[in-house]
C-alpha cells in the first residue's frame, strides 16, 4: 500500500535523542520493504532530513572486492573506491568507523564536494563481511562526535539484513 512518510526531528533534542528517533523512523521505512536500493535511498533522505549540517549522505556498496556508489544526497560522487583507498576505502578495509576531523590532513582523502571539511564513515557489516559503508560528510570542521558515531553504527547494524 502506498503511504506517506512525515517524519519531523527535534533540533533542540541531543543526540542520543536524534539518532534514536533516526533509528525508529528508519526501522518503519524499511521493516517491510526487501529492495536493497529502495532501503539505502530511504535510509539517505532519513539520515539527511535528521541529522544537521551535512552536505553528503548516502552509501558505498561491497561489489566485487570494492566500493561502488550507491544511493545518496549530496553532488554527484566518485562512483568506484578501492579498499584502503581514501576514507570510505579505509572504513571497508579495516571494518571500523572513521572519524575524520579534517579531511584534509587524512592521507588519501578523495575530495567529492570541496565544500567537505569533516566526515564520518561506518561500516555495515553482515555475518562478520562489509557489505557497504555509509558516508556522511559536513562544511564544518570536526562536525562529527562518538555520539555521532555511535548512532550511525547503531543503524548500521539495524539495516544491515535490509540492505
Ligand atoms: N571522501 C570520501 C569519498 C566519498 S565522498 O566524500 C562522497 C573518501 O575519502 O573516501
Amino acid at each position: 500500500m502506498a503511504r506517506m512518510y512525515d517524519f519531523a526531528p527535534n533540533a533542540a533534542q541531543t543526540k542520543p535523542e536524534l539518532y534514536a528517533e533516526l533509528a525508529a523512523a528508519t526501522d518503519a521505512v524499511t521493516a517491510d520493504e526487501p529492495d536493497a536500493v529502495a532501503n539505502m535511498a530511504n535510509v539517505a533522505a532519513l539520515i539527511w532530513q535528521f541529522v544537521p549540517d551535512l552536505n553528503w549522505a548516502g552509501f558505498y556498496r561491497m561489489v566485487d572486492g570494492g566500493l561502488v556508489l550507491g544511493p545518496f544526497i549530496g553532488k554527484p560522487a566518485c562512483i568506484r573506491i578501492a579498499l584502503g583507498q581514501g576514507v570510505c576505502g579505509a572504513a571497508a578495509a579495516r571494518g571500523e568507523t572513521q572519524l575524520v576531523a579534517d579531511v584534509h590532513a587524512f592521507p588519501g582523502h578523495i575530495a567529492c564536494d570541496a565544500a567537505s571539511a569533516s566526515e564520518l564513515v561506518v561500516p555495515i557489516l553482515r555475518d562478520g563481511a562489509v557489505v557497504a559503508v555509509i558516508d556522511l560528510d559536513s562544511p564544518i570542521p570536526a562536525r562529527f562526535d562518538p555520539a555521532d558515531a555511535a548512532g550511525i553504527e547503531t543503524l548500521a547494524q539495524a539495516i544491515a539484513q535490509r540492505i
